[in-house]
């Protein structure tokens, strides 16, 4: 980017995050665009952040980013200026090098998610260069995401930096065996990522309720779980392409069981052709959990994405716990590159207390979900490309 000291640059940042009683209730997001903006800031630059909040259909106090910015100043250990959308660009004149400001929530301007060619030459107008560190909202072709960095010289942020490099160290070129955990409710919501990980896999270990299904079309009795009956000749096919490319798929063979979903309810721990009518299955069984610990010893890549449990219900977070530790462990002695995202999943690593312990948790929801499909994001096919 050369000398960028008094020039604006614009950053995309994605500060979408959480808020409790308008309070941040958890400042991930936050604190991963602390490289980007501080190292733009201390090289002088005039330091505009970008960003969305929620998904608003009109402008409204409820999703002003003027919420975020006091979170946002203590996380970078310095001032932050807000800039609304009415005379910004004399607040922007005003700001001296070295100065952070965010911008008002992006989608306060209809054109914004329409990716319209006057919003972005109305944002590009603010700004003499373009960094997209946002990978969370690179699969949103907006204004902000995409369409700038056809019109400023774009760079990527150390963040975004970061993400495609864990991201292509896991699915790209990643040493093999590589494992993927897919868990989450429904089959229907990760079609896609199943289909395509059975080629790109060597283990997909399948948990959460969509193991329901899977274990059914495998003619297993799953009781009063939730299964997605309609589904099992989709997973048939699931089945068979694995098989054609040689990805083995893990299915639980003992489950815990209860009768009702709540927190600590009575349970039994029984093998999957043991579920009985009235019972549901919410979490894998300890000896299926030390199977799948063995798998992850032999492989040398990891990714992972949904819990194998209904986690936030204890104690139907066990599985998902222990399957974490080990595989934290065996990242921490050096055997493992493991790879995880989606708000679940970090979630549930930050419960197992080990989500430092991966070699890389993504902050993205929706964005890692494609990736995982093996599709192009859009935001970040346009900075390579321009
Ligand atoms: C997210 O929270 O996953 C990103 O900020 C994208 O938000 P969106 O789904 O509203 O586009």
């Amino acid at each position: 980017m050369g000398d960028i000291a008094g020039k604006r640059v614009l950053v995309r940042e994605d500060l979408n995050v959480p808020m409790v009683d308008g309070a941040v209730s958890d400042d991930t997001r936050l604190r991963a665009t602390v490289p980007t903006v501080a190292e733009l800031a201390d090289r002088g630059a005039i330091v505009l952040v970008l960003a969305h909040f929620g998904r608003p259909k009109v402008p409204s106090a409820e999703f002003s980013l003027s919420q975020v910015t006091s979170a946002y100043a203590d996380v970078l250990g310095r001032p932050v200026h807000y800039v609304d959308w009415e005379g910004d660009a004399a607040a922007v004149a005003k700001l001296a090098p070295g100065d952070i400001a965010v911008l008002e929530n992006t989608r306060f301007f209809g054109g914004e998610e329409k990716n319209d060619p006057a919003i972005v030459a109305r944002f590009a107008a603010l700004g003499d260069f373009y960094v997209n560190d946002a990978f969370s909202a690179a699969h949103r072709a907006h204004a902000s995401t995409e369409g700038l960095a056809h019109v400023l010289p774009s760079f990527a942020g150390r963040a975004m930096e970061a993400e495609l490099d864990a991201l292509e160290k896991a699915l790209g070129k990643p040493e093999h065996p590589v494992a993927a955990v897919v868990g989450g409710a429904k089959v229907s919501s990760k079609l896609d990522v199943l289909t395509h990980l059975v080629d790109k896999v060597d283990h997909l270990i399948i948990g959460g309720g969509m193991a329901n299904t899977f274990l059914a079309a495998r003619g297993v009795d799953v009781g009063k779980s939730l299964c997605e009956h309609d589904l099992i000749a989709t997973v048939e096919g699931i089945f068979t392409a694995a098989e054609r490319a040689n990805c083995t798929i893990h299915l639980p063979y003992d489950v815990v069981v209860a009768k009702e979903f709540r927190a600590n309810p009575p349970v039994r721990t029984v093998n999957v052709h043991e579920v009985a009518a009235d019972e549901m299955i919410l979490d894998i069984g300890p000896a299926a959990t030390e199977a799948l610990a063995d798998v992850l010893k032999t492989c040398r890549t990891l990714v992972w994405n949904g819990p194998l449990g209904a986690f936030e219900t204890p104690p139907f977070d066990t599985a998902t716990i222990a399957l974490a530790w080990t595989a934290a462990a065996l990242t921490q002695s050096g055997s493992l590159v493991s790879v995880a995202g989606g708000g679940d999943t970090v979630a549930a690593l930050n419960q197992a207390g080990v989500a430092e312990d991966f070699t890389f948790v993504s902050t993205a929801g929706g964005a890692f979900l494609e990736w995982m499909e093996g599709k192009t994001l859009p935001g970040v096919a346009a900075l390579l490309h321009g």
